[in-house]
């Protein structure tokens, strides 16, 4: 299902790593022209050199997402390098794991900020350039702990739940302007995050064990979410919006 961005402007947050990575490397080979954006700019420039290696467009950014000014210099430089934006993939994402009860109002804070005001941002500072094209793909990168639900992690969670929200209602309101607006959320990825989460014991079990639980009997990789992700900002996904796409190998159905 190659997508068809081919020449259209990508930016991907939190693209250093895992799922962002797979999708920047995924909308690159559809022919995008990719800004890699990421906190860990060392690791977003190798993301861009591995494009450029494999024949494609790539810049990259260090971007604190949960930082407008910052977001908005950023996009900035995208612009004039590599034109307006016509697709986003907000895929920066901070996860916590703490009882209810030790959660500080900081760590709450800064969970809610970096993953559901951080889309909020992202989507409002490229927005005006999908209206002025009467073309735009947006696709929110949530998880599906918020439609299970997950011990120790509320503040995780109800962020995530938030950008579901978010999502549906930006949907409505950006329709007539052609632009759509959906949300992936991943179930058990084997990315970078769930590697140091399996370290840290916080899923009770090891990513095999749960891997072998898991209606499809692997967990997984970043690219099953980026080939969603190469589907939903295609041409011919523009009659899907303000939908939630599981991709969870069945774990969530
Ligand atoms: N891996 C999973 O199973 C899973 C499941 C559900 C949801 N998710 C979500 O998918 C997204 C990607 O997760 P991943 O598993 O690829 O994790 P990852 O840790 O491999 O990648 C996350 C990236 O986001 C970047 N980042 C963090 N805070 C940032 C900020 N403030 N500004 C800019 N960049 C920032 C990190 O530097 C990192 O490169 C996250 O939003 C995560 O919550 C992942």
């Amino acid at each position: 299902m190659a997508g068809n961005p081919a020449g259209k402007v990508a930016v991907v947050t939190g693209a250093a790593s895992g799922i962002g990575r797979a999708c920047a490397v995924r909308l690159a080979r559809d022919g995008a022209r990719v800004a890699v954006l990421d906190l860990n700019g060392g690791e977003a420039e190798g993301v861009a050199e591995e494009i450029r290696a494999a024949g494609g467009t790539a810049l990259s950014a260090t971007v604190d997402v949960a930082d407008r000014a910052n977001i908005d210099q950023a996009l900035a430089d995208v612009r004039e390098r590599l034109g307006p934006v016509a697709i986003l993939v907000n895929s920066a994402g901070k996860e916590g794991f703490k009882r209810f009860l030790d959660i500080t109002i900081e760590s709450w804070t800064s969970i809610l900020t970096v993953n559901l005001t951080g889309t909020f941002h992202c989507c409002q500072a490229v927005v005006p350039d999908m209206v002025e094209a009467g073309w735009g793909r947006i696709v929110n990168i949530s998880s599906s702990s918020a439609h299970s639900g997950q011990p120790y992690m509320t503040h995780y969670v109800a962020s995530k739940a938030g950008v579901m929200g978010f999502t549906k209602a930006l949907a409505l309101e950006l329709g007539p302007a052609g632009i759509t607006v959906n949300t992936i959320p991943p179930g058990f990825i084997d990315t970078p995050m769930t590697r140091r989460n399996e370290e840290r014991g916080f899923f009770g079990s090891t990513v095999d064990e749960l891997a072998a639980r898991t209606p499809v009997r692997r967990a997984g990789l970043p690219e099953d979410i980026a080939a969603a992700c190469s589907f939903l900002v295609s041409e011919e996904a523009g009659y899907i919006t303000g939908q939630v796409i599981g991709v969870n190998g069945g774990r969530n159905t």
